[in-house]
């Protein structure tokens, strides 16, 4: 139907005929003179029509926004005082000698580039949404990533196999979306929350080098960074080590960046321990764009006269943190008292600071802690003038989260970043974390590797690491993996540890564990978060921005209302009753 895109036309075409299709972003109408902005999906070109071609003239008259219209008509340059240079095709314009209307449009509820819609309009109306120039380059660019993994996979002899929706529980931490069967009444599938269990079947199949670009469904509370179906670039192999993975990773990711986004990340990139990063950073996803860490005062303030302090610097479970920021004795009693509500959110009962003023130091807690200490805490920090420090003292959770978050924000509000982008591995995480009631959870999932043998695990289950690593971009946790355990022996004490009885694991994963007898080779692999990656890759503040059609935050989708009733008929058949 068509000779050109719009967006593509500029000095080059002039005096060209062309015939274009598209939508009419704007019509402006100037004393006779018609001006039409015909967009399609390269962009957009300005249309002129004149009063004297009656019969398009008459057309464009009626034209409204979104109404799609075929245009043929004569590319000639712009007089020198029309030149746009914001966009592309401001050199030129196209004179209509025809217009065909395609399809007309109601009203539309916002104009498509609007700034200022709420998200539940354009959720709503999402098709339309879509057609923002600003969408439209988000998804390209996530087609862009989706097929350099594919590419990249298929280069380095990945097979690409589907995995089944309609399964059984993958025990991943998040609650399962289940679909109930017709055919056995009662009984449940339940949608992969990843799909872990099948992976790892398929290397004990012989595959050896897995990898599909796969919707995983979790019933989880929702975040920014979250939604309850999303996708995985899934990756397993057999006979590769965590360093070869791990190395393999980072080309990917690496080229990824170059290719799609002309970003070139670093040739090897920095691992951290869980223990430094909690240590450090306060948090397991550490934004090393950033350049704060805390520092342990604990041992300053064992003796001072002040229990706020000197009570979690005595307590094993908890700590006392200090964190300066270079500049900040400029920021004002008001923000810190915003920042105070903010660590408060965290748990924190207050958030005890010092300014290196010009005349010395000044704070609340300096009555309390002493001259001495106070010295002390600037030498160990390396305080300057015109910095700030800033305290935690709780249980250790509390003052990880407080500190850990306070140290975005602030980079956030007063631009602290060092680089652009900072990805990093951590690695050694716990091999388990433990309830309130002192049972035992798996911090990966249950099949991945200790870095100890059987009966040092058994021993010490809650000192033991795993051999799993996560890849952190600019602090969004992007991917995680693990070596898994190949035998099972280890498996069913990995299991036992965690309190799940032989029975209950032949129900859940009886599969699993039978393949692992017979055969089964030295494995492990990684998943990425292909929307969190997309979405730091577009600097998008939210990941609902790089999914087409995505879910709010209470998992909902406004454009279709799903979920939805359904009718009494349907559920009698699955065997179902509702109750409000
Ligand atoms: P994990 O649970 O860490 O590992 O998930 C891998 C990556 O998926 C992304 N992710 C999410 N993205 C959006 N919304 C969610 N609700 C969500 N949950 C997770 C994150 C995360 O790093 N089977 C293992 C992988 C393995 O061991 O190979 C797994 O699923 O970016
Ligand atoms: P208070 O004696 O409670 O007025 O506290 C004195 C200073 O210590 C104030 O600046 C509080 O914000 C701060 N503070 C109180 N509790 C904590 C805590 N757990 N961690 C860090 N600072 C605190």
């Amino acid at each position: 139907m068509r000779t050109h895109y719009c967006g593509e036309l500029d000095k080059e075409y002039i005096e060209q005929h062309v015939e274009l299709c598209g939508w009419v972003n704007r019509r402006r109408d100037h004393g006779g003179v018609i001006f039409l902005d015909l967009r399609d999906k390269s962009g957009i070109v300005q249309i002129v029509i004149n009063p004297e071609q009656k019969e398009t003239f008459d057309i464009a008259e009626n034209v409204r926004s979104e109404f799609v219209l075929k245009i043929s008509g004569q590319v000639i340059a712009r007089s020198e005082s029309m030149i746009n240079t914001k966009i592309p095709t401001g050199e030129i314009e196209v004179v209509a000698s025809s217009i065909e209307l395609l399809n007309s449009s109601k009203p539309i509820p916002f104009q498509i580039d609007a700034t200022d819609t709420s998200e539940e309009v354009r959720l709503k109306y999402r098709y339309l949404d879509l057609r923002r120039e600003e969408m439209q380059d988000k998804l390209r660019l996530r087609s862009k990533v989706t097929h350099y993994m594919r590419d990249f996979m298929d280069r380095n002899d990945f097979l690409d196999i589907e995995t089944p929706f309609l399964t059984k529980a993958t025990p991943e931490g998040a609650r399962d979306y289940l679909v109930p069967s017709r055919t056995h009444p009662g009984e449940f599938f339940a949608l992969p929350q990843s799909p872990q269990l099948f992976k790892q079947l398929l290397m004990m199949s012989g595959f050896e080098r897995y990898y599909q670009i796969v919707k995983c469904f979790r019933d989880e509370d929702l975040r920014a960074d979250r939604q309850p179906e999303f996708t995985q670039l899934d990756v397993e192999t057999s006979f590769m080590n965590e360093k070869e993975i791990m190395a393999m990773m980072e080309d990917m990711t690496r080229g990824m960046f170059k290719s799609v986004i002309n970003v070139e990340l670093p040739s090897e990139y920095p691992v951290i321990s869980y223990k430094d990063a909690m240590s450090l950073y306060g948090v397991d996803r550490p934004d090393m764009r950033i350049p704060l860490t805390m520092i342990d005062i604990d041992n300053l303030m064992l003796n001072v006269d002040f229990k706020v302090f000197s009570g979690p610097a005595n307590d094993a479970n908890s700590r006392v943190a200090a964190m300066k920021i270079p500049g900040g004795a400029s920021i004002s009693r008001k923000n810190i008292d915003k920042y105070t509500k903010y660590v408060s959110i965290y748990g924190a009962k207050g958030l005890a600071y010092i300014k290196l003023n010009e005349d010395g130091p000044a704070s609340p807690i300096l009555k309390f802690i002493g001259e001495d200490v106070t010295k002390k805490i600037i030498e160990i920090t390396e305080a300057q003038t015109g910095d700030i420090i800033f305290f935690g003292a709780d249980k250790l959770k509390i003052v990880n989260e407080s500190l850990g978050n306070l140290r975005e924000q602030i980079a956030k509000d007063m631009n602290l970043y060092q680089s652009d982008w900072a990805p990093i591995w951590v690695v050694d995480f716990p091999m388990f974390d433990s309830n309130s009631d002192g049972t035992l959870n798996a911090v990966h999932h249950p099949f991945t590797a200790p870095n100890v043998d059987q009966n040092t695990l058994k021993n010490n289950p809650i000192d033991a690491l795993s051999r799993a690593y996560d890849l952190v971009i600019n602090g969004s946790e992007v991917g995680g993996g693990s070596i898994r355990i190949h035998q099972s022996d280890m498996q069913q004490t990995v299991l036992e540890i965690l309190g799940i009885n032989d029975e209950e694991a032949q129900e859940k994963f009886g599969f699993l564990l039978n393949a692992l007898d017979y055969g089964c080779p030295p494995h492990g692999g990684i998943a990425f978060g292909l929307d969190r990656l997309v979405m730091i890759m577009s600097n998008s503040d939210s990941i609902r921005d790089v999914i087409a059609f995505p879910k709010t935050q209470t998992a909902a989708c406004l454009l279709t209302d799903a979920p939805a009733q359904v009718p009494r008929k349907i559920l009698r058949e699955l065997g179902i009753q509702s109750k409000k």
